[in-house]
């Protein structure tokens, strides 16, 4: 892309053009270079004035220019004296000014004008003076947010604007859309009214825009919608408003609705979408649902007397069933949901993501009538979940499946070994034990059999296992056999054992492995089997010592966190040395002077030790405990202990001479008892 200034500028301009780059840069620099005199910048046909501290447009642009971006300055009116031109012009931009006044008809003859930015001006001081903008002939795209425009106001803007394609409302007051708002655009597609204070919605506000596909309410105030009517629409936000239902008029059209964002409301029943629609996507995430029935119970009905709650005439009391086969994303998070009959999933057999974390639900499964054969991922976590069944061929497409932070402790040993094509499992915060390879799977039975351990071996598609927080006594022999498991997180179960071989099989696959806050003392599982590990948290343990990693080693990041090291093997930091990048190693009780070649590392910085702040180093000085940061180690400390450790040395020395001077003089006194001892050999 070429950048260059604008050309032709005579001399008493170039004055005020100086003043005003000046004014509004300071830069000095400018008086060097002469061509970039003019505050605006060219780039093809685009001109940018941003930013410039403008009170006025500038006079001399270039003719056929296509784009002006006048952003965030500080012009206040728009009138025909200030704006000549430009035919040719088809984006202008007026984004954060002050303009409080247009000429009427101002853009009439810019016969190109498509895309008309006035976001965050005072346009409501325009409109309180009742005056008009003027026809918007050629306009496809017009921006008015943040303009603290009201209810009628916008009357002003669009009252003859018949290409509009694209409104934008949003950051404004308005809390009515009434029959005519849009009278005078309608060929309008999408229009955001995100964040206005909306309570109201006349009959038929959107019924002339044929073509109206996205509409934007979110952050609104709207409480209801009884009677949804708008089948051109493929998206509708609601989100963030008051809604307590939506229900949508019985009817056969053929609805175009793709998506419809529900999330943060205090809906309490499920929607009812229509009857012929093609939604794919649901949010009602955030809401006060209880389960999945679209009307209260019919005993709750007699009570409530509610006409909200209108008695449909299909259905006489008993449950709408959605239609809901295209749906593809439902998200029901953050709700009260206790449970969801298992024949729902029957009307959503396309459904691919299914979010139910942070519910109430004690219990779910899926069975073989409803299998939910397309879903691949699955959100559980954050429930109260016991009971937990996957029934046969059920979940064939399963990918992904969250589990984390719910109560289950005894369910079928086998319910992971039969999803087909499961690669990630968030079991973390539960009660489950991990089976050993005794337990084979069950060969094509599916008997459901609850144990007291789950099978994690032969998973032939599992690449990631989260299972921290489990309570987790012990992990068998080949756990994991036969499970191309990358990533493994046996976390937070203080007092785990490991077996010698536990990670037998996962030599080629595991680059992750995190033991922290297991209460370790010694790591007996040989680690350095796993070849292609490059991150080990072992952190918030008890370890005395690193097991010695063997050469092929490929560690990148090692967390010793919080551990009790003394030393660091000299061998094993050899092999580290060449690999490591990056090394935790902060609350150890490390002996800084027997680990030499460790504060070689450190002080040539080889390896980055986020933490090395709080790695401090423990030596005896006039017999008391010392400890200081292993930055300020330095060879004296050591010599000195030396020179302490040298007079012992030479004490523990002498004596053992005396010792040795003192046995050979008794033995030469005492040759029988060598004889003896002689004998006693042969
Ligand atoms: C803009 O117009 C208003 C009246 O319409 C006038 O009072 C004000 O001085 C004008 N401001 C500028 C900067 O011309
Ligand atoms: C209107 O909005 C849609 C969706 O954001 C966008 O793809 C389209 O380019 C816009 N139309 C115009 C004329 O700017
Ligand atoms: C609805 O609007 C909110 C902003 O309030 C936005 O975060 C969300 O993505 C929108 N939903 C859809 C489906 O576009
Ligand atoms: C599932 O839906 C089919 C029609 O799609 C229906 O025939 C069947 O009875 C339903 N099964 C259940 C368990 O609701
Ligand atoms: C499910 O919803 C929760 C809360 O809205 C969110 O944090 C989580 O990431 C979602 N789960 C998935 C798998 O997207
Ligand atoms: C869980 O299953 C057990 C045994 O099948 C049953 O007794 C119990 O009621 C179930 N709990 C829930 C919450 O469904």
């Amino acid at each position: 892309m070429v950048h260059c200034c604008i050309p032709g500028v005579s001399g008493s301009t170039m004055e005020v053009y100086l003043w005003l780059f000046l004014a509004a840069t300071s830069a000095v620099t400018a008086t060097h270079h002469p061509r970039q005199l003019s505050p605006c910048q060219v780039v093809d046909m685009d001109v940018y004035c941003n930013d410039m501290n403008l009170r006025a447009i500038p006079g001399e642009l270039p003719t056929g220019i296509h784009k002006l971006d006048l952003s965030h300055n500080l012009l206040q009116n728009l009138t025909r004296e200030l704006m000549p031109f430009y035919t040719t012009v088809n984006h202008l931009i007026f984004h954060a000014n002050k303009i409080q006044f247009i000429q009427p008809g101002l853009f009439t003859d810019m016969a190109n004008l498509q895309v008309l930015d006035l976001s965050k001006n005072y346009l409501d001081i325009f409109a309180a003076s009742k005056n008009e903008i003027g026809p918007l002939l050629t306009v496809k795209q017009l921006d008015l947010s943040g303009n603290g425009l009201y209810t009628g106001m916008t009357d002003y803007f669009l009252h003859d604007a018949p290409t509009l394609l694209n409104l934008s409302l949003d950051g404004n007051s308005i809390t009515k859309i009434s029959k005519d708002t849009f009278s005078g655009s309608t060929a309008l597609r999408k229009i955001d009214l995100h964040n206005n204070v909306i309570l109201e919605i006349e009959d038929g506000a959107f019924d002339s825009l044929l073509d109206l596909s996205e509409l934007d309410l979110s952050m609104n105030s709207i409480t209801c919608i009884t009677d949804f009517n708008l089948p051109q629409l493929k998206l509708l936000n609601l989100s963030k408003n008051s809604m307590e239902s939506f229900q949508t008029t019985d009817s056969d059209t053929e609805y175009e609705l793709q998506y419809l964002d529900l999330r943060e409301n205090k809906i309490h029943y499920f929607p009812i979408v229509p009857r012929r629609n093609k939604l794919m996507y649901l949010d009602l995430s955030r809401n006060l649902l209880r389960g999945i029935n679209t009307i209260p119970p019919a005993e709750e009905l007699e009570l409530m007397s509610d006409s909200r709650f209108p008695t449909h005439p299909q259905t006489d009391h008993k449950n709408i069933h959605n239609d809901l086969s295209r749906l593809l994303y439902l998200d029901m998070s953050y709700n009260q949901i206790k449970s969801i009959p298992s024949s729902f999933f029957n009307y959503t057999r396309s459904l691919e993501v299914l979010n139910l974390s942070n519910n109430c639900l004690e219990a779910f499964s899926v069975n073989h009538l409803s299998p939910l054969n397309s879903l691949k991922i699955l959100d559980l976590s954050f429930n109260a979940l016991q009971n937990l069944s996957f029934g046969e061929n059920t979940l064939q497409s399963l990918e992904e499946l969250y589990l984390t932070a719910n109560n289950l402790r005894a369910i079928d040993s086998a319910i992971f070994y039969r999803l087909p094509s499961i690669r990630e499992l968030h079991l973390q915060h539960n009660f489950l034990r991990i089976c050993g390879l005794l337990h084979r799977p069950p060969q094509r039975s599916h008997h459901l059999h609850s144990t007291d351990c789950i099978i994690f071996s032969s998973v032939h598609t599992l690449r990631s296992l989260y299972l921290s927080g489990n309570s987790i006594e012990f992990v068998p022999q080949c756990a994991f056999h036969g499970s191309p498991l990358a990533v493994l997180d046996l976390s937070q179960n203080p007092g785990l054992i490991l077996h010698k071989n536990a990670f037998t099989g996962l030599e080629s696959s595991l680059t992750y492995l995190s033991l922290r806050g297991n209460d370790l003392h010694v790591l007996n599982t040989d680690l350095f089997v796993l070849s292609s590990l490059r991150d080990v948290d072992l952190s918030d343990n008890k370890l005395t010592s690193l097991p010695l990693w063997n050469k092929e080693s490929a560690i990148q990041s090692l967390n010793l966190q919080n551990n009790c090291l003394v030393i660091l093997e000299y061998n094993t930091m050899l092999v580290l040395e060449r690999t490591l990048k990056t090394l935790y190693l902060g609350s150890n009780p490390l002996s800084c002077c027997t680990n030499t070649r460790f504060l070689q590392m450190v002080q040539r910085s080889t390896v980055d030790i986020p933490d090395i702040a709080s790695v401090t180093c423990q030596y005896t000085q006039d017999s008391e405990q010392v400890e200081i940061s292993i930055t300020s180690v330095s060879q004296e400390h050591c010599e000195m202990l030396n020179r302490k450790s040298l007079s012992i040395i030479v004490i523990i020395i002498t004596s053992l001479v005396l010792i040795a001077v003192l046995v050979l003089l008794s033995k030469l006194c005492h040759p029988r008892r060598h004889r003896l001892r002689g004998s006693f050999k042969a």
